[in-house]
């Protein structure tokens, strides 16, 4: 699975041995890491109606493509997707196939209708809070139905979606995402989060813990805690307290078998000293952080309704570095958002230059329907954000760049997760994300191993086991 930290990118779900079943799904993810979860739980649910994961298109009876709608070329490419499965599906009718297609996630969410309107072949539209109607509407759009479930549903997806059989969830890794937290009501000016993804819920703790313990129970022994604003997410403590994410990491990182934590994405705002806290004192939370910044300009963020001001973020980050001083950022900017000028980008830059992050995804704004930066004045030229972007991202691969090369020579903990490529070769991860190459089998897969750092490759690191 990639990592992407938050978007672009697109994974297609692989098939597991041993399973006889004999209608096929082919599901398609676009987006953040949300809906990388949402896609295993959706195959999941169909798996109890017999549906198996499939990597061919041509094959499958079921095509799913769960969407992103951040940005307008995320939002378009499902368009010209849809045209390539409709011909697909009119070859299958020949030979007396069918194929029902169905469109989840954020663009099923915004446009719905249109969906419906452009793209003629597709069955059924279906939004992120809906999932567990899935599997009953499959079965009508079998019968001959185009199914629409946009509505905010009153009851809990999460208790109705089905867990995986016992055994099932193994060939998926050692590593998980888990998501505790969805929706926003934060309302920055660019975004269409809160849109598609609805307001601010936490699942409860029983629940979480529970998933969490059946996936270490599985295999898994990092795991990564998702919402949209991921450390916005609250609930009752079995203590009778109210517990924020803090309290609740440190209640997963007693469930046996689970080595390794994450978080993401976190909004400034909320990172509140238990949590900070956490960094500190918790040795299975890894030091690294996704902390998006978007801007370094206090004009721009306010235009953008972040709601913190530059220095604000500048004095989180010595707080989280007071915490914890090995802790690597990386963060998301945009450019080029209505009204910039060259000296609030330059103000983008200086935060960069002071806060330095070893990982970052930047972006040209993107104005999307429906939000207010969509109608603000002084849209900035595509010229001129393309050569603040280029600046931008020549910036941060320098950073990049001199956090690998500045971590050869050192020790650290790898997480073993499967064989390399090359020859005899296995491949970690790194506290960073990054991946480490090996060049022996220095354990099981699953184990938690020393390593030496030797060197640094393209996206990756070489390192020997001590
Ligand atoms: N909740 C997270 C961000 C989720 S969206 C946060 O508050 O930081 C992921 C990223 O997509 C954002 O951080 C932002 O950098 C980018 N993004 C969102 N809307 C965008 C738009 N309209 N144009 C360009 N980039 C956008
Ligand atoms: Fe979007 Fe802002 Fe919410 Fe993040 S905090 S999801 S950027 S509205
Ligand atoms: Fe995209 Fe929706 Fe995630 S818009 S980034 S898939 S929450």
């Amino acid at each position: 699975m990639t990592e992407t930290a938050l978007l672009g990118g697109e994974t297609a779900l692989t098939p597991q041995d041993g399973q006889a079943q004999t209608k096929k799904v082919f599901v398609k993810t676009y987006g953040c890491q949300m809906n990388v979860y949402d896609s295993q739980r959706m195959a999941d649910a169909l798996a109890a109606d017999g549906y198996a994961p499939t990597a061919e298109i041509a094959d499958a009876d079921l095509v799913l493509l769960n969407t992103c709608h951040i940005r307008e070329k995320a939002a378009e490419k499902v368009y010209s997707e849809l045209g390539r499965i409709r011909a697909i599906k009119a070859e299958r009718a020949g030979r007396g196939r069918e194929m029902v297609i169905g469109v989840a996630g954020c663009v099923a969410q915004a446009e719905g209708e249109e969906i419906m309107r452009r793209a003629p072949a597709v069955d059924i539209v279906i939004g992120p809070q809906t999932y567990h109607r899935l599997p009953d509407a499959v079965r009508k759009a079998r019968a001959g139905g185009r199914v629409i479930e946009t509505d905010y549903a009153l009851e809990d997806k999460f208790e109705h979606l089905p867990q995986p059989k016992p055994g099932a969830v193994r060939s998926r890794g050692v590593t998980a995402f888990l998501t505790v937290q969805e929706g926003c009501d934060k309302f920055c000016t660019f975004c269409v989060v809160p849109y598609t993804r609805g307001s601010e819920v936490s699942r409860p703790v029983a629940q979480i813990v529970a998933e969490a313990e059946r996936l270490a129970a599985s295999g898994v022994r990092e795991l990564t805690l998702l919402g949209q604003n991921v450390n916005a997410w609250h609930g009752d403590g079995p203590d009778g307290r109210t517990w924020g994410l803090g309290e609740l990491l440190f209640r997963l990182a007693e469930i046996p078998g689970i080595g390794r934590l994450r978080y993401t994405t976190s909004h400034p705002r909320d990172m509140n000293d238990a949590l900070i806290a956490a960094h500190r004192d918790l040795p299975a939370l890894m030091p690294y952080l996704h902390l998006p910044v978007q801007a370094g300009s206090d004009a721009i963020l306010k235009a953008m309704n972040r709601r913190h001001s530059a220095d604000d973020y500048r004095r989180l980050v010595d707080r989280i570095r007071a915490a914890r001083p090995d802790i690597a950022l990386s963060g998301d900017f945009i450019v080029g958002f209505p009204g910039e000028t060259d000296a609030d980008f330059e103000e983008t830059l200086r935060i960069v230059r002071d806060v330095t992050f070893v990982q970052a995804y930047s972006f040209k704004y993107s104005p999307r329907p429906g939000t207010p930066g969509a109608e603000m004045a002084f849209h900035v030229e595509e010229g001129v954000k393309d050569e603040r972007l280029q600046r931008l991202q020549a910036l941060l691969v320098r950073q990049q760049r001199n956090f690998a090369d500045g971590l050869v020579g050192r020790r650290t903990d790898v997480l073993i997760e499967k064989p390399g490529r090359g020859p005899g070769q296995w491949v970690g991860r790194s506290p960073w994300l990054m991946p480490v190459i090996l060049d022996e089998k220095p354990g099981e897969i699953g184990d938690i191993v020393d390593v030496r750092i030797t060197r640094t490759g393209t996206n990756s690191l070489h390192a020997e086991a001590l």
